[in-house]
């Protein structure tokens, strides 16, 4: 009885079998393997070029979104140059003539060294993009700028006591922050959209020293005797940094322990953070373990 049943199981399956192998038998030709084959490579082939037609396309409106971006920053700093050519412009504008008590003594006159570190700090004298001593990218700048709106800590001090009409009003804040809110979101979209994909961790570490970093200890710029970030190598290789145990370099724990940049608005995120840890360990002659 059993074994009746499992022959007409057996009889049953290659009959399906034929079926299925319809005119061919069950046997693939020679001929339809080839077609196949064929088939395949010019599938793949579509997908290659398509890939590379879509790659082509992405880096083409990168530039043209990074062109965009940049243009809009530049026509958007009309709508607030007159606060700027008003309470900003004797220190950070570089086209800015000092009347002549500016230009006496200027080993030690003080209007004179404001110019000149101000200029240092910021001159938006040819409008956007900033630049700085320490070549920080731009919008680094505008960042700066809106800390220092917010905080009230511009224009310096001895400045707004003699002239109390140039110190930041809530009207000013309120226009300023309007631009400037607009323009770093429009680049923090581009960095989203554009310069995420495989991007090395020394790559986005680098990124972010130079945007929080360089304008005051790069490129000539060396607040509190800390300059030159701009070499990476000597960087790595320096005091801030030890070899031995990542975790403990100062380049990591002042950031960690948000004692640097030290404006408290700055502060790195904890990825951030964690960027510039896993960075120097890659550097390490102990990588990362765990
Ligand atoms: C009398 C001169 C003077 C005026 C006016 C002035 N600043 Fe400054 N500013 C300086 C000096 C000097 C520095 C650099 C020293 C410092 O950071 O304290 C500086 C630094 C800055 C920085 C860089 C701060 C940082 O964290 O790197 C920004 C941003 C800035 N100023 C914005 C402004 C804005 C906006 C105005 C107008 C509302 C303004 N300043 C008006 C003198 C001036
Ligand atoms: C607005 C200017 C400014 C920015 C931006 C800034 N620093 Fe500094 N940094 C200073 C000043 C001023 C000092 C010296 C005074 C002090 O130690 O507080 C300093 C000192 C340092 C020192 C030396 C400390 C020591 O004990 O020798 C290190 C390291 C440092 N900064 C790292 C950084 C790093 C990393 C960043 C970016 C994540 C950064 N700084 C951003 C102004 C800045």
């Amino acid at each position: 009885m059993m074994k009746a049943a499992l022959m007409f199981l057996q009889l049953l399956s290659l009959v399906i079998l034929a079926s299925c192998g319809g005119g061919k038998k069950g046997k693939l030709a020679f001929n339809d393997y080839y077609e196949t084959a064929n088939e395949l490579k010019v599938e793949q082939q579509k997908t290659n070029d398509k890939y590379l037609q879509d790659k082509k396309d992405f880096a083409i409106e990168k530039i043209k979104v990074w062109k965009e971006i940049n243009d809009e920053a530049k026509d958007s700093f009309a709508d607030v140059r007159d606060i700027f050519n008003k309470k900003c412009i004797s220190c950070h504008d570089i086209n800015f003539k000092l009347p002549f008590y500016g230009n006496i003594l200027t080993g030690i006159n003080p209007v004179h060294k404001h110019q000149e570190d101000g200029l240092k700090a910021l001159n938006f004298g040819n409008g956007f993009p900033f630049t700085a001593q320490g070549n920080p990218p731009p919008i680094a700048l505008v960042k700066a700028i809106r800390n220092s709106v917010v905080e009230r800590s511009m224009p310096i001090k001895v400045f707004t006591v003699v002239y109390p009409k140039k110190k930041i009003n809530d009207e000013d804040e309120k226009r300023i922050l309007a631009w400037a809110d607009s323009v770093i979101q429009k680049f923090q979209d581009y960095e989203t959209k554009y310069n995420t994909l495989d991007q090395k961790v020394d790559v986005r570490a680098k990124k972010i020293l130079e945007m929080k970093c360089f304008r005051c200890h790069a490129n000539g710029n060396a607040r509190g005797g800390f300059g030159s970030m701009e070499n990476y190598d000597s960087l790595l290789n320096g005091k801030y940094v030890s070899k031995d145990s990542p975790e403990d370099s100062k380049l990591f724990t002042i950031v960690r322990d948000g004692k640097m940049p030290p404006n408290k608005q700055d502060k790195l995120s904890a990825e951030e953070q964690y960027t510039i840890r896993d960075w120097i360990q890659s550097s390490s002659v102990h990588p990362l373990e765990k």
